[in-house]
């Protein structure tokens, strides 16, 4: 069983933080400092450790992701996947880790479908059915080895530290404890590893994972085989099968990582490099750029510049519903969706003063983007990382299996369950995204790099749906000359084809905005509370300053040094 006591948060930041070592001398073309953002204090300062002991950003970034998982149980974890996006400082290379989870071999297209050939509710979100094969694990295996310096023993030992010791409940995990506590209750094993006797926990209890701290270990100690064979593999599967699941040990031993081209285009005078399929973040940013390019954004203010990214938004995420899949088993036109050409055909119907109409399929209102997590981390050599990482829902299909301490991801909602019908976040997708056996299902996660003459960003956002428009917002404070902190806070609006309405946080829009986006035809939808959880990173090349910044709607940090 594990247990749950009290415990100041100040506490674990000494027993995690080590002493900084003193600063090398300032390389041309390099950054004059380290930086590392992301969703919570405790991975923030295990990642600087990491780099102060001698590790490079790719080592940071094993001790971050893994950090996160065991402190933000309900955005990310090893029960899940991920796109980590590298860029190598000695010779520009550049690569997205794929560690996005896999259907099971046994899955199929009609898998959440009832007799009545309609989607059972819930199926694809909830318990042991929901989970596709984990992918984080492998990536972490892969980064160490392949582009860290550190060895795995070492990056791991925060989080492994950490699961062992606990770390203090605070309003957020409450709050998402609750939306969940249903879901975690069902499964005994979470029940036990994130409740309070199997009720929501008090802000300040202690949670402790000590199962989760072995299977870490495991993957410490033996590499892949740690998580993807052997005893823990065995756990997994007899668990997932006990509960109504579908994996088998061969979908373990078959999972690899891919290394994948990142998708590049170019906005103004910033190159961006983000997410390749089978997220479609990176298609979409270029889709919405080249439109917004083509309308020349930059000439136009206030409503009417909203009007336009509206229109550009709803535009691509059509294209995202309509071709986007794992480009591994259907064949998608690319280059040609990210090409200016097509973004002038998709611009050709844009009105200044009219809202077009997206088709009317079906459609319903998306739930606010609570999961997932992003970190941003630039290392003194100019290494770079901007990760994110997903169990999809908060806490993933809320089901672990007994004697491992993995929270099982419920990433399996994230494909088309039925074509033409929304998922948890709204969304809609085609055949492209159909469910198939070992399939990667479409992700949103966008994981994203600009460089111009001027400096480098590092930025990407948790928020199921939204985190594409997130991040073009981000991208767009950033072409107005502003820095991470306005780029965090910007007031976000969203609109994503289907449902046919504009999503906005309470300070995006304006009361004679409102009514002039009306007076065009917009359905305007307010929210109740923001979204997002954005960390960024700047560096300034011409002085080799650099700047980070924590989105004010987390609780996460942001640090220089
Ligand atoms: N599960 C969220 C995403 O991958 O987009």
């Amino acid at each position: 069983m594990q247990m749950i006591k009290k415990v100041s948060l100040r506490g674990l930041f000494l027993c995690l933080t080590f002493f900084l070592l003193p600063t090398a001398s300032i390389a041309v073309e390099q950054p004059a400092s380290s930086a590392i953002a992301s969703a919570h204090p405790l991975a923030t300062a295990a990642g600087q450790d990491t780099l102060n002991a001698g590790g490079n950003a790719f080592d940071a970034a094993v001790t971050v992701s893994a950090v996160l998982a065991v402190v933000e149980p309900y955005s990310s974890g090893i029960g899940g996947g991920g796109f980590w996006l590298l860029h190598r400082a000695s010779d520009g290379f550049e690569v997205m880790l794929d560690g996005r989870e896999r259907a099971p071999l046994a899955a199929h297209r009609d898998l959440y479908l009832g007799p009545d050939g309609k989607v059972i509710d819930g199926l694809s979100v909830n318990g042991a059915l929901a989970a596709a094969i984990p992918g984080e694990p492998a990536a972490l295996v892969h980064l160490a080895e392949k582009y860290g310096k550190l060895p795995l023993k070492q990056t791991l030992a925060p989080a492994i530290a950490l699961a062992k010791m606990g770390f203090p409940v605070d309003e957020y995990y409450q709050k998402m404890a609750k939306w969940r506590l249903q879901y975690l209750q069902q499964s005994p094993a979470a029940a036990a590893q994130f409740l309070s006797n199997n009720e929501l926990p008090a802000v300040g209890d202690l949670i402790l994972q000590l199962d989760l701290a072995e299977t870490l270990q495991a993957l410490a100690d033996q590499g892949h085989a740690g998580f993807y064979a052997g005893s823990v593999a065995k756990k997994l599967v007899d668990g997932v099968r006990a509960a109504g699941g579908i994996w088998s040990l061969k979908d373990l031993k078959n999972y690899q990582v891919i290394e994948r081209e990142p998708v590049r285009f170019n906005y103004g005078q910033m190159s961006i490099t983000s997410a390749a399929l089978p997220s479609s973040g990176g298609i979409v940013l270029a889709i919405m750029f080249n439109i917004l390019q083509e309308m020349e954004l930059e000439t136009y203010q206030g409503v009417d510049r909203k009007h336009l990214i509206i229109e550009a938004m709803r535009r691509a995420y059509r294209d995202r519903a309509q071709y986007l899949g794992d480009s591994d088993f259907i064949d998608i036109p690319q280059q040609r969706l990210i090409s200016p050409a097509h973004a002038a055909e998709l611009a050709a119907d844009i009105h200044l003063n009219k809202a077009s109409i997206s088709q009317p399929l079906s459609g319903q209102n998306a739930e606010e983007g609570r999961d997932t997590t992003h970190f941003s981390i630039l290392d003194r050599e100019g290494n770079r990382v901007s990760a994110t990482l997903s169990i999809n829902y908060p806490f993933g299909s809320a089901f672990v299996a007994p004697g491992t301490g993995v929270l099982l991801n419920d990433e399996m909602d994230d494909f088309s369950a039925q074509p033409g019908i929304p998922n948890v976040y709204g969304l809609v997708g085609g055949e492209a995204n159909a469910i198939a056996p070992g399939k990667r299902m479409l992700s949103s996660m966008s994981p994203t790099f600009t460089e111009s003459k001027q400096g480098v960003a590092i930025l990407g956002s948790p928020g199921g749906s939204r985190i594409i428009t997130m991040v073009l917002h981000g991208i767009l404070s950033q072409a107005e000359g502003e820095g991470p902190t306005d780029w965090v806070k910007t007031p976000r609006f969203h609109h994503q084809y289907l449902p046919d309405e504009v999503q906005f946080e309470p300070m995006a829009l304006s009361e004679a905005e409102i009514k002039n986006l009306q007076s065009r035809g917009h359905q305007l939808t307010p929210l109740s509370s923001q979204y997002g959880n954005m960390q960024a990173i700047y560096w300034n090349k011409s002085s080799g300053n650099v700047t980070a910044a924590s989105d004010p709607r987390g609780i996460g940090s942001a640090a220089v040094w």
